[in-house]
């Protein structure tokens, strides 16, 4: 298909079809088929097409938009709404779906007021859900069934950086969402495996890694650079996804800057991930928190991230 359509899951558009006037295209082969909104059976055609397997259709890229804000719209009304009292194990798996649909988007769309209301609103609910849970390995234990890999590690990243910030007294709801928006793109060109690769915590030297790993932080920032409208993303979020592979010790990348060069907010950031990270390694053993965070000290000990490390430890405490 060509760059005009954007591919959306069979599943996703099934639970809109009834809300959008929209066309479907439905590739089979070298053939393509046209389900249009006003044929009657379209819904009964697509689920018979389900049922047999096909898991991705196409939409035009003029109508992808309403079909995003349906989707929305949908889970808003379902699972985000605080006087609908939804099991917290149904809000993290309607967050998961969320983040794939957001991210998708953000590959789709690129920066627009929609896909980072998209974003918005996840970290919004991610944060709902965490604050009712008493720490992260708490949270990832009740809740590693309800989510896939990719938006758990996210989600609890998230939390812990928005929480590292919180603890300053410069943090502000505006520099947090910032800081949320921060996290959504830092690997939103990247896929499962490649975002794993891109920690490079074997230390490959940067010329050696791979192109889409070593220039995913600028071409993220490109991607922003062409939004058309240029306030939807600042300057603090922006520095963070610049940053966010730099080491204190210079052999970090893209651009290998030093400890004492990295912004605070970078410095939080880099911090949460490798917490996280090592949580996973220490498969989120509460009694182990101390080697995890011997661990850290040992690798950030300069410029701002004893600043960030200063914080991570006053929220264990
Ligand atoms: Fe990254």
């Amino acid at each position: 298909m060509s760059n005009k359509f954007c591919a959306v899951s069979i599943s996703d558009i099934l639970t809109v079809v009834d809300q959008v006037n929209f066309d479907i295209y439905i590739k089979l082969g070298e053939k393509t088929i046209k389900l249009e909104h006003q044929d009657n059976d379209a819904k009964d055609r697509l689920t018979a097409y389900k049922e047999k397997g096909l898991k991705t259709v196409f939409v035009n890229k003029e109508q992808y938009t309403a079909f995003l804000k349906a989707h929305s719209k949908n889970l808003k009304d379902k699972f985000f709404s605080p006087e609908k009292k939804v099991p917290p194990e149904d809000m993290v798996q309607a967050l998961d779906r969320s983040y794939d649909l957001t991210k998708k988007a953000f590959q789709n769309l690129g920066i627009n007021e929609t896909t980072v209301e998209m974003a918005q609103e996840i970290h919004k609910e991610s944060l709902r859900v965490m604050q009712a849970t008493p720490n992260v390995f708490k949270f990832f234990t009740r809740f590693k069934k309800n989510a896939g890999p990719e938006f758990l590690k996210s989600m609890l990243t998230s939390y812990t950086f928005t929480s590292i910030v919180d603890t300053f007294d410069w943090s502000s709801d505006v520099l947090k969402e910032k800081t949320a928006l921060a996290t959504m793109l830092c690997d939103v060109l990247l896929e499962g495996d490649e975002i794993e690769a891109a920690k490079n915590r074997a230390g490959i030297p940067k010329e050696s890694l791979p192109e889409k790993i070593l220039n995913h932080p600028k071409d993220t920032v490109k991607l922003i650079n062409k939004a058309s409208n240029q306030n939807l993303v600042s300057r603090e979020t922006v520095l963070i996804i610049e940053q966010h592979h730099e080491k204190p010790d210079g052999s970090g990348y893209p651009v290998g800057i030093r400890g004492p060069a990295i912004n605070i907010l970078s410095a939080c950031y880099i911090i949460a991930d490798h917490f996280i990270e090592l949580c996973y390694e220490h498969k989120f053993r509460e009694e182990d928190i101390d080697d995890i965070l011997d661990r850290l000290v040992s690798l950030y000990g300069s410029g701002n991230f004893k600043k960030a490390l200063k914080a991570l430890h006053s929220l264990i405490d």
